[in-house]
């Protein structure tokens, strides 16, 4: 657990090295697909372990700043490496940035990330837009005494990825990808890819993605007034849907391949909004 005034000394770190930037979009950059801070201009890089209080990335294929600057003319912090749950944080640990952000003025975040495919219509190198998620099997990010400074008690939970956002999105994904899928991100503890039997399960009850990430972030960002959009890049299919074993190098394989075009959709979305 934090106090409110943790998060207060982070944001008050970050606004002193921003050089008067004032972002209203922050983005969190999934496994291998980081190649967007590539093209931020104008770069202000801050290390996690430089901040107080921040939490540090420890996966391969994470690294672990800040990264302030321009995409064309809008103004972003973008995360390079994010906090899983099981890396062995907590999840207020995990979602510490995402408060910290609305302390620096954040209005929309971007969320990304790696998934697996459940639907199969699916093939890996989508792109599913995320419309609402399932995390029956883990805590929610919120439990713990309420810091009312953030958001109420009880929040509704029926736009967590805002509508608007999540269609000019889409429209980019279609444009550039040529398919486009949106759907249901089961939100999984991990490390362990699931069992077949949970991803049969899963997809009885709905699920269209799954992952390891996100869902944490997206609850946070969205009690404290932020507004959400995810894409999740499905890098393969999930365990069982192909007779084959899963390994993080597909993972990562299927984010190299794409990470041109994901940079594009990125880059062109961030313009448009
Ligand atoms: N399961 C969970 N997380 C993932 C997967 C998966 O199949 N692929 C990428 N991240």
């Amino acid at each position: 657990m934090f106090e409110f005034k943790e998060y207060v000394e982070s944001a008050n770190y970050i606004k002193g090295k921003m050089n008067g930037k004032k972002p209203k979009i922050a983005i969190i950059l999934g496994s291998g697909l980081g190649v967007i801070s590539e093209d931020i201009e104008n770069k202000i890089v801050i290390n996690y372990k430089d901040i107080p209080n921040f939490p540090i990335s420890t996966v391969e294929g994470h690294a672990g700043e800040l990264i302030i600057g321009n995409i064309g003319k809008k103004e972003i912090i973008a995360m390079n490496g994010r906090f899983h749950y099981y890396e062995g944080y907590d999840l207020k640990e995990t979602t510490f940035p995402e408060r910290v952000f609305k302390l620096l003025g954040i209005e929309t975040l971007i969320i990304t990330n790696a998934a697996g495919g459940i639907n199969k219509e699916y093939k890996a190198g989508d792109f599913m837009v995320i419309n609402d998620y399932l995390s029956f099997f883990a805590e929610s990010a919120l439990r713990g005494q309420n810091l009312s400074e953030f958001g109420e008690r009880f929040p509704d939970t029926s736009e967590t990825f805002n509508k608007e956002l999540s269609d000019k999105l889409k429209e980019i994904i279609k444009e550039k990808a040529g398919v486009v899928r949106e759907g249901v991100y089961a939100y999984m503890k991990g490390p362990t890819f699931e069992t077949p039997a949970e991803i049969r399960a899963l997809r009885i009850m709905g699920a269209d993605a799954v992952g390891m990430s996100t869902v944490p972030e997206a609850v946070i960002a969205h009690h404290c007034g932020i507004k959400n959009v995810a894409v999740s890049c499905i890098t393969n299919m999930a365990a069982g849907v192909l007779e084959e074993k899963l390994s993080y190098d597909d993972v990562k394989n299927t984010a190299d391949k794409v990470k041109i075009i994901f940079k594009q959709i990125v880059k062109e979305f961030i313009e448009a909004i």
